[in-house]
């Protein structure tokens, strides 16, 4: 459990932190956004990272501003190669490896979309930030509380540097969210008293060990299995509902306690479900609820009761008529939405900075994992200030530097098991 903090990573991005604050000279953002065309770069070309393409994009077309692909980059050939097919990139726009982040970040782009596994976005993160780009980050953001904390480090430098950073939790971004936020802020179900949120499916998908792939090459093409890499899916999947219930009540939680297990699962260490309670002070409560498994009964959503009514995350309603400001989007699409708050955001010289709501929406689900993966009770001071506690420095196993070294040992494949005999 208590395996000691990667001190080289965390004085990096503290002192980048610390420069900015101290009033150093700070290498400002190379580009407002505000020309004809936005050069884009991609790193970590997946699923995710070509869908995301395709939003931004699509935003870039409704905006009538051209999207010029300057930069793939991926661990492997195989994705880059296929995405870079897709849109006709020359091969030598397209950088492989675990170093390519870095080729693809001296590129002129000026806006990175960073889609590769959550456990190297804080790495990635911060070296877009020291290279002054605009910056899409995937949720989420870091897989452990030293990572979600130099997320957070690095995302006040952006402030600095006037870069625009925004996290792919696209319900904040969809209008049938934005408007129930609205009406709970306007008094319309009252004071949000409990709730319950949840994600309940199945694995989307696993990758079978291969012949001839290196322990290295294993974890990274089957990373949705391992916690150093996902966080495990209360962290990758679920984040997405706790950063509502976060959103919806404004404020944190002070204090998981939660409990898990697996049952089903044939690859990796995560567990199959989660229940967790998120104590948010003043005898609120919300229940965190999430499980991977097939043939089970599936729910994915919010739901909140409030003093007054009651109401689901983007959807029915049950509480006071209120009147709010009409919302305008000029996407329907939340994916795509989001580039657009970036991008206009940016050029309005007031840019959208997402790195610290999106780095305490993660914590909070790592705090959550972690509780349920020792039993004990964990507080959120316990992640970001206690640090006496042996949570406050808690790294995973697997340090996302060392994939660049080669020198990745691989996880045993079983969960952790809480408790005593
Ligand atoms: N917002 C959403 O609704 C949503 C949906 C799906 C996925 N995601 C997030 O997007 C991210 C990627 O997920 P995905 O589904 O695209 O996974 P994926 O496996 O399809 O893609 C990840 C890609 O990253 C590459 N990669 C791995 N390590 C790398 C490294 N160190 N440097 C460069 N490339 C590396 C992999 O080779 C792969 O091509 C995750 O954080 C995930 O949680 C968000």
């Amino acid at each position: 459990m208590n395996q000691p903090i990667n001190r080289r990573r965390f004085i990096t991005t503290t002192a980048l932190a610390g420069a900015a604050f101290a009033g150093a000279p700070v290498l400002k953002a190379q580009s407002k956004l505000n020309g004809s065309t936005i050069k884009v770069a991609v790193i970590g070309c997946g699923g995710r990272g070509s869908g995301a393409l395709n939003n931004f994009i699509e935003a870039c077309k409704t905006l009538g501003v051209n999207a010029e692909i300057v930069a793939l980059a991926d661990a492997f050939e195989d994705r880059v190669s296929a995405l870079a097919k897709k849109h006709g990139v020359a091969k030598e726009l397209q950088f492989i490896g675990y170093e390519a982040y870095k080729k693809a970040l001296a590129t002129d782009c000026e806006y990175v979309i960073m889609a590769t596994p959550p456990g190297f976005r804080p790495v990635h993160f911060a070296a877009a930030v020291e290279a002054g780009k605009h910056c899409f980050i995937e949720k989420p953001v870091a897989v452990d509380p030293v990572g979600a904390r130099d997320v957070i480090a690095a995302g006040e430098v952006a402030k600095k540097k006037g870069l625009g950073v925004v996290a792919g939790t696209q319900r904040r971004h969809q209008k049938d969210y934005l408007e129930n936020k609205a009406k709970i802020d306007a008094g319309a179900i009252g004071e949000i008293r409990g709730g319950v949120v949840q994600w309940n499916g199945r694995i989307p998908w696993i990758k079978k060990r291969q012949d001839g792939w290196s322990d290295t090459e294993y974890i990274t093409r089957n990373w949705l299995n391992f916690t150093e890499l996902s966080g495990d899916h209360i962290v990758e999947q679920h984040v997405h509902n706790i950063d509502v219930a976060i959103w919806f009540l404004g404020r944190l939680p002070v204090s998981a306690l939660g409990f898990g297990g697996r049952a089903r699962r044939v690859t990796g260490n995560q567990f199959d479900f989660f229940s967790v309670d998120l104590d948010f002070g003043d005898d609120v409560h919300i229940h965190s609820q999430c499980r991977q498994l097939a043939g089970a009964y599936g729910r994915v959503g919010e739901m909140f009761t409030g003093t007054e009514g009651s109401c689901f995350g983007g959807g029915k309603m049950n509480g006071k008529e209120v009147s709010i400001a009409e919302i305008i989007l000029e996407s329907e699409h939340g994916m795509v939405q989001e580039h657009i708050d970036l991008i206009t955001s940016v050029r309005a010289g007031k840019p959208r900075n997402e790195a610290k709501q999106i780095a305490e929406s993660t914590l909070v689900a790592i705090m959550s994992r972690m509780s349920s993966y020792t039993g004990q009770l964990i507080r959120w001071v316990d992640v970001t200030q206690n640090e006496k506690s042996p949570f406050y420095n808690y790294k995973c196993q697997v340090d996302p530097l060392a994939f660049e070294k080669g020198e990745i040992i691989l996880p045993a494949e079983v969960p952790p098991v809480p408790g005593k005999v």
